[in-house]
């Protein structure tokens, strides 16, 4: 199933919202990385029918965006802002840290699938360093020790589901 025959309604409805159906390229984007868990090159072609738009140009809209993943990602989708002011309050060694917790690489996923770690460009909560996003929500004033029980939270909150 298409994820026009799927999401029929939303994407009627996000297309309705402007005058030129390009103009809802990220509404829709967000409806096929939901659908997808990423913006896969196929989702990106759907996207390009259903907004009438090159799949080029689709792509470097998300590409610019760090709200869409460009690759295959965990359940916990975690973001760790290492741009210059979170750099100064030690971002970069937190993020470091928690990549050696989780035993992956850069934009790397563990082994069960759970946890995704990328580090991006500023996510507007500078004062509140080291942070990060997961799944779109804040973490702030973050250190391994609070990180650590997150993440024991939410590898609890998984294996309930
Ligand atoms: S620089 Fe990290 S949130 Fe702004």
């Amino acid at each position: 199933m298409t994820l026009q025959q799927k999401y029929t309604e939303r994407i009627e409805k996000a297309l309705a919202k402007y005058p030129d159906k390009r103009s809802a390229v990220m509404p829709v984007l967000h409806i096929a990385q939901e659908e997808y868990g990423w913006v896969s090159p196929e989702a990106i072609i759907e996207v390009a029918e259903i907004c009438d738009m090159d799949p080029t140009q689709v792509k470097s809209i998300a590409g610019f965006y760090t709200m869409y993943s460009k690759h295959p990602k965990g359940k916990y989708w975690l973001q760790v802002c290492t741009d210059l002011p979170c750099a100064l309050r030690g971002a970069d060694q937190f993020y470091q840290e928690l990549l050696d917790y989780l035993g992956v690489e850069d934009h790397g996923t563990t082994t069960d699938g759970l946890f995704t770690a990328e580090h991006v460009m500023c996510l507007a909560a500078c004062d509140k360093a080291p942070m990060l996003q997961c799944n779109f929500h804040y973490q702030e004033s973050l250190n391994m020790e609070k990180m650590k029980s997150l993440i024991e939270e939410w590898r609890a909150e998984a294996q309930k589901k």
